[in-house]
């Protein structure tokens, strides 16, 4: 009997490893590059991906066809819009990074310029309203006065973005191997993507967003700068108005995003029945398409290409996709219905609750769990729960949020009625997204297994012959490199 068994164990173990090496490849350990541009496009679903392959022939299908493409990847939880930026970069999540939204809380932060007097606890936003001048598209950069406090040494000192996070970037390790880096987006608090060290980026890109109008159009106009950059760095050539410099050298490692499909998914969408694109959303794609385009034949003409990771991955994806599931309800009705005094609550299509005493937190979870329905609440995650999730603990962590509220899908927080769609939360719309990396070298393979925006940070640092174990979130995470690489 016994014998019997274990021998059919063993069969469906040699069933198994004949199966997966039919079906998977192995990983490429011979892949390297000496260059790897990361692009994120903001937005960008992996449906989309298979809605725009169907339109034809384009610059995405002509990459996916020397291309390994992810169809189960997901960004972090929350994504908007520093953790969805940081991931491929760091290797890490929120309980890592300590980056949790670009608008949220920290227990131990002061406010700006307060000289760090009276009791902690501080929003910590890092949007454009810390530029300068916020409605001009060269800001000035990051205002010091406008930035929180904390106390460092007894100091009480002004924490730049790029200071909040808890764990290097690849940037910063690609600067140490003595490469250069430079990264584009949308405000200067993407100082975030400099690492802890402040040094990562040799040179970073960030006319500001806010100065721009609301339109597709107008995305696309702002994204032309990003396409602007990608390919004075492709020739090593510095930008106007960046901050830093490459001396000469196309960097090493280099990224990005675009805005338009995000735009358009926010005002246009998707058709209601058919989910096709709306007219506004296929512009934005095609933009992208050819902006992708460029950034190829800049780097064919410079013969860089066969030398070149290009990875597409969105840092957010946009929900919800069927416009009959949008709905809004005010961020202040959930305010109140936790009947406790709430210290800072981010508001999205998820609600990050920080509340005044942490004591309250069962509370507050039951007096929610009893507004369910009128609050259009899927889930409401808080203590033991919230710890097993991976999020953190937040009477050890003050970067935590007490409470996660996520909202049925397509309900976002607000009462702004100006959007059909939203990203930040923890719904597969906003998760499930585009990802795919594209060399001459490889050969075209789909991994349908399920993998995280987390782990291209270490095939960056692979593809460049660097060590992955260089970055402390991917130590901390067991971060391992997309399957393939
Ligand atoms: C901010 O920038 C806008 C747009 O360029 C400009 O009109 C305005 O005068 C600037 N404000 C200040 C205070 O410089
Ligand atoms: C690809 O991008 C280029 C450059 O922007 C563009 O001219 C072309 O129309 C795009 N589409 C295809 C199918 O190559
Ligand atoms: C979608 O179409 C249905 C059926 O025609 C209609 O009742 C509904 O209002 C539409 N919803 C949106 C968001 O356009
Ligand atoms: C929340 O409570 C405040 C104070 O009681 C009240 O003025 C406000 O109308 C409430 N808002 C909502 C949306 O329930
Ligand atoms: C692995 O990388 C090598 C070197 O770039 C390349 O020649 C080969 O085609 C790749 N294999 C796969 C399966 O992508």
């Amino acid at each position: 009997m016994w014998r019997n068994f274990n021998s059919f164990l063993f069969s469906l173990l040699l069933l198994r490893q004949a199966v997966s090496s039919a079906i998977l490849p192995r990983d490429n350990d011979s892949f390297k590059a000496k260059f790897v541009a990361v692009i994120s496009v903001d937005g960008m679903h992996n449906s989309d991906v298979d809605k725009w392959l169907a339109t034809g022939p384009s610059n995405i299908s002509k990459l996916l066809e020397t291309g390994y493409r992810y169809t189960n990847a997901f960004t972090t939880g929350p994504s908007d819009s520093f953790p969805g930026s940081l991931a491929p970069f760091s290797g890490a999540t929120p309980r890592t990074t300590g980056v949790w939204y670009d608008d949220t809380f920290d227990r131990t932060f002061f406010a700006p310029s307060s000289g760090c007097i009276g009791p902690p606890g501080a929003e910590v936003i890092y949007d454009e309203t810390i530029d300068f001048n916020s409605t001009a598209l060269f800001s000035g950069g990051i205002n010091p006065a406008n930035l929180p406090q904390t106390l460092i040494n007894g100091k009480c000192t002004n924490v730049f973005p790029h200071m909040r996070t808890r764990v290097n970037t690849a940037f910063e390790v690609v600067v140490e191997a003595g490469f250069k880096t430079a990264y584009t987006d949308k405000h200067p608090a993407y100082d975030l993507m400099r690492g802890p060290s402040g040094k990562g980026l040799s040179e970073g890109f960030f006319p500001e967003m806010n100065a721009i109008g609301p339109t597709v159009e107008d995305t696309i106009a702002y994204d032309l700068l990003h396409v602007n950059a990608f390919l004075n760095w492709i020739d090593g050539k510095d930008v106007a108005n960046a901050e830093g410099s490459l001396g000469g050298k196309a960097p090493a490692l280099f990224g990005g995003n675009f805005q338009a499909v995000s735009v358009a998914q926010k005002t246009s969408g998707y058709v209601n029945g058919t989910l096709a694109f709306t007219p506004e959303l296929l512009k934005a794609m095609q933009f992208v398409d050819a902006s992708i385009g460029a950034v190829v034949n800049k780097l064919k003409s410079n013969g860089m290409f066969e030398d070149t990771l290009i990875i597409i991955a969105s840092k957010h994806g946009q929900s919800p996709i069927d416009p009959t599931k949008f709905g809004e309800v005010d961020p202040q009705a959930v305010t109140n219905a936790t009947g406790v005094k709430v210290a800072e609550q981010t508001s999205d299509d998820i609600a990050l609750i920080f509340l005044d005493d942490q004591a309250d937190t069962e509370k507050a979870a039951a007096n929610l769990a009893a507004n369910k329905a009128a609050l259009k609440i899927a889930d409401i995650i808080f203590g033991d729960r919230l710890v097993e999730m991976g999020f953190g603990n937040p009477l050890t962590d003050p970067a935590v949020p007490d409470i996660i509220v996520q909202p049925e899908l397509g309900i976002i927080y607000t009462t702004s009625h100006k959007k059909i769609a939203e990203h930040g939360g923890l719904n597969v719309d906003d998760r499930h997204i585009a990802c795919f990396a594209s060399n001459p070298g490889l050969k075209k393979t789909t991994f349908g297994t399920k993998v995280q925006t987390t782990q291209i940070a270490p095939v960056t640092l692979k593809t460049l012959g660097l060590d992955p174990n260089s970055l402390q979130g991917v130590r901390a995470e067991r971060t391992k490199p997309l399957p393939g690489f």
